[in-house]
Formats: structure tokens, sequence, C-alpha cells
């Protein structure tokens, strides 16, 4: 198995030291940078826009790992491809035709990931297990950093590791919420290869961004 990867989510940055931030964590070894943006409709937060992952596309050559909690979702795809975004992940309820969305990502030449809530179960994306590139599991519900890992999603990161691995091709099986080294471990061993962490990266200053991805890592 390959290594694991690790995707900082920057909503637990310095948003008045974004390009700063995301230039550390690149170089404190992050493979992704991961971009939560938040509608206030579809989520209880209000967060960032393609203008903004735009201004921060020259401080680094890392994959953009852009989670859209937003709805609806399909007006906004050619924004944030246009700004500059390389995997873009949809909720299946930010939209009335998921697979419609998965092929618009994919027509700018994106990456195409699928999040589930927790609530939501695997069966909603059976349908597209085909097209996506990238599945992302919350373990908490969204809308906000720093929440607990909500252990009831373990199974349904196993079955989706068994049903990943069925496909016999290289699909991305994300964890995002309440990442920390205790609960990267059960999502490791569950079956995940990407692991976002927000409060787990950004915690205690950017001396410390090295060694807080190494311990998830
Ligand atoms: C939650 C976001 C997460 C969140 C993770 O809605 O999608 O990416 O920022 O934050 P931590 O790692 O602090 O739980
Ligand atoms: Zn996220």
């Amino acid at each position: 198995m390959t290594a694991v990867k690790i995707a900082p989510s920057i909503l637990s940055a310095d948003f008045a030291r974004l390009g700063d931030e995301v230039r550390a964590v690149d170089a404190a070894g992050a493979d992704y940078i991961h971009i939560d943006v938040m509608d206030g409709h579809f989520v209880p937060n209000i967060t960032i826009g393609p203008a903004v992952v735009k201004a921060l596309r020259p401080h680094t050559a890392k994959p953009f790992d852009v989670h859209l909690m937003i709805s609806p979702v399909d007006p906004y795809i050619a924004g944030f491809a246009e700004a500059g975004a390389d995997i873009i992940t949809v909720h299946p309820e930010a939209g009335p035709h998921l697979h419609r969305t998965l092929q618009l990502i994919k027509s700018f030449g994106k990456k195409a990931g699928v999040s589930l809530n927790p609530a939501t179960p695997v069966e909603a994306i059976q349908h597209v297990l085909e097209e996506v590139d990238l599945i992302l599991v919350m373990t908490v519900n969204p809308g906000f950093g720093g929440q607990s890992f909500i252990a009831s999603q373990l199974p349904k990161i196993r079955e989706l590791r068994r049903r990943i691995d069925a496909l016999g091709r290289p699909v991305d099986l994300e964890v995002d919420g309440g990442i920390n080294v205790d609960t990267a471990r059960l999502a490791i061993e569950a079956g995940a290869d990407v692991l976002v962490a927000g409060t787990a990266t950004f915690t205690g200053g950017p001396e410390k961004y090295a060694t807080n991805i190494r311990a998830l890592r």
C-alpha cells in the first residue's frame, strides 16, 4: 500500500496570512491543500470563494483539493476550475443530478470527487463510482473545524475501501473531520489513504507544521 497522503485544511490557518500559511504547509510536507468552501446555506458557515483560490494558486504547486459545501453547486464549478482547483469534490445533496455535476467537473480537465455526510449512505454514490477520482467521507457534520470524530463512519470507510478495490483503478479514499493522531490510525486501518487535517496541522504555529504532519502520517 502507498503512503497515506495528508491534506491540511486551510480552514484552520491564519486567514490574514493565507499565502504564507499555504507555503508553510507545502514546505512541511502537505500532499494536497484542502480548501473548504461553505455558503451559509448547505452548511451553517461561510468561508471562501474562487477569488481566494485564485490568489493562493501562485503560492504552491501542490494540488488544490477543493471541497464544495455549497448548494446549488453547478453554477460555481467553472469558477473554481478556472481559479486553479485540481480536485473538485461535491456532495450528492448539492444538486439534482450528481452524475451530470461530475461530468461537468471533468469537462474542465479536473479530478472529480464526491463526499458523504455522516447521514449519507454509500448507496447514494454507488451509481457514480465509475466516474470519481476521490471519495471523501465526512467524519464530522460539515461546517466547522475542530469538531470531534464520529466513529460510526468507520464501517462506511471499510465498505468504500472494498468497493474501490473492486474497481481496479486508483480512487483516493479521503477522510475529513476530527482527524488527530489517534483517529488517523483508525481511519487508515479502515482503509483511508488521504487524511484531511485542519486543527491537527495548524496547531502550534508554522514551526510545528512539519512535526504535526509527520505525526499524522
Ligand atoms: C468541515 C471541513 C473540514 C474541517 C476539518 O466542514 O470540511 O475540512 O475543516 O477540520 P478539523 O481537522 O479541525 O476537524
Ligand atoms: Zn473539507
